[in-house]
Parts: C-alpha cells; structure tokens; sequence
C-alpha cells in the first residue's frame, strides 16, 4: 500500500483536507488536486461526539482507494473510540491512520498503533488547542506522526491559532521528535510558511484549497509547501 508518510522528508508534504471539497464530484475534485501537486489525501472522520460534526466513514476511503490506489490516505479520527475504525479504516484502503489523545490513554495509544502497524498503517497522535503540549510527550514514541490541531476540530474554514506554533518548536526541539509532524487548521499561505519554519513537514488544509478555484490550486499548493523550503529540526 502507497504511503508516502514512510519516505525520507525533503520538502513539506501538502495534504489537502477533502472536507471542503464538493461532495458531490469527489473524485473529479480529488484528482484535480492531485494534479495540482497535492501529495496525499487527508480524510476528515467526525463521529458526533468527540466533535459537534458528522462526516464520513470507511466508505468514502474506499471509494478514494479504488480511484486512487497509489494515493496516500490520511485518515484523522476526531472520534470518541478510534478503537472501533482503526481495522474498517485499514479494510477501506488507508495508509495512515490519527487519533486523539484527548480520546485515549497512553497504554492504548500504544496498543492501537501496534494494531494499526500490523494492518499495514503508519500512525499518528493529535493533541487539540487547549490541551498542554506535555501531554503528548508520551504518545510520541508509538507514533509515526504528531498533529498539532490550529483549531478546535469539527469544521473547516475557522482561523489558526497562533499559540499553537510554540508546540511544535516544543516537540522537535525540547522532544527531540524526529517523525512526521503535521498542522491542521486554518493553514494558508503565511501561516504555512510559519509552519514549516517552525518545524512542520505536513500541512493540512482544506478551505485554503477547495475554497478557491480550481485554476489556482497549483499555485496555492505550491506557495502551503512552504515556498519550497526544506524541512527543518529532523536529524
Ligand atoms: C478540522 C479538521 C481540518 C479541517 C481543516 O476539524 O481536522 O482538517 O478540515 O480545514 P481548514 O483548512 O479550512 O481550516
Ligand atoms: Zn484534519
């Protein structure tokens, strides 16, 4: 399975969140996006409890799989119970599955992420705006990924929470953290440089891209890389 999280960093990935795409012609605009340069797909999964959202499940991965086999899938529980989607996830097609860890303990963080190796997926762990970087240091060490939430999750489109750069300094300097680390919300141009520079080498973003028309996609992905800046702080 395709999973382009496993490869060395050079430049920032692009990870476009299909939240924002139009619903209705999900694979024509998922393919639009991918020839635009994004590098995966970022999957959205909202269960209604651990946020006030309903999105999709182990279908809509499906459906991308079966379009996009060689495309990495980036799926994002904001769920009560990872514990329940991680297998249908990997079933559907995944590469990389992340949870929280406001949803979980460490002792079944790490169960999940050896689960979730065993089925062929990397993992991550995600920590939302109020919750004290510290928490996270645990987690780090079953984890391929850290997201680092710049937004309270649940929809798209709010702005990015400036605080949240310091956690990332945080966890690649003081953590030493030397796996993939991804920022989502509210991420566009200036905020994704920032991003980079302060140690990112994921970005999600969703209105930034979708929100906007599909001539400029090119440009837009090009300019969340970074402005072609290499990755920084990872040994
Ligand atoms: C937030 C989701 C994000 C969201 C990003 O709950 O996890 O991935 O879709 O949307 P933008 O980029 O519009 O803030
Ligand atoms: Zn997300």
């Amino acid at each position: 399975m395709s999973n382009i999280l496993r490869n060395p960093p050079r430049l920032p990935l692009v990870a476009p969140s299909i939240l924002s795409a139009d619903f209705g012609h999900m694979v024509e605009q998922c393919r639009a996006v991918l020839d635009a340069g994004a590098d995966l797909l970022h999957l959205d999964v909202m269960d209604g409890h651990f946020v006030p959202n309903l999105t999709m499940g182990p279908d809509m991965c499906r459906a991308l799989h079966r379009a996009f086999p060689d495309v990495c899938l980036d799926v994002h529980l904001m769920v009560t119970d990872p514990g329940q989607y991680v297998e249908p996830f990997a079933e559907a097609g995944a590469s990389h599955v992340t949870w929280h860890i406001e949803a979980v303990t460490v002792e079944q963080s790490a169960e999940l992420a050896q689960a979730a190796a065993g089925l062929g997926m990397t993992t991550g762990v995600s920590l939302n705006p109020p919750t004290p970087v510290e928490k996270i240091r645990e987690y780090l060490e079953h984890a391929d990924l850290a997201l680092v939430m710049s937004v309270n999750p649940g929809f798209s489109g709010q702005s990015f929470i400036e605080d949240v750069l310091e956690k990332v300094v945080c966890i690649r300097t003081e953590y030493e953290y030397r796996g993939r680390l991804q920022m989502d919300g509210g991420v566009r141009g200036v905020t994704a440089t920032r991003c980079v520079s302060s140690g990112c080498d994921v970005v999600v973003a969703a209105s930034a891209i979708f929100g906007e028309s599909r001539e400029r996609w090119s440009g837009i992905i090009h300019d969340l890389r970074g402005g072609n800046q290499v990755c920084v702080g990872r040994g």
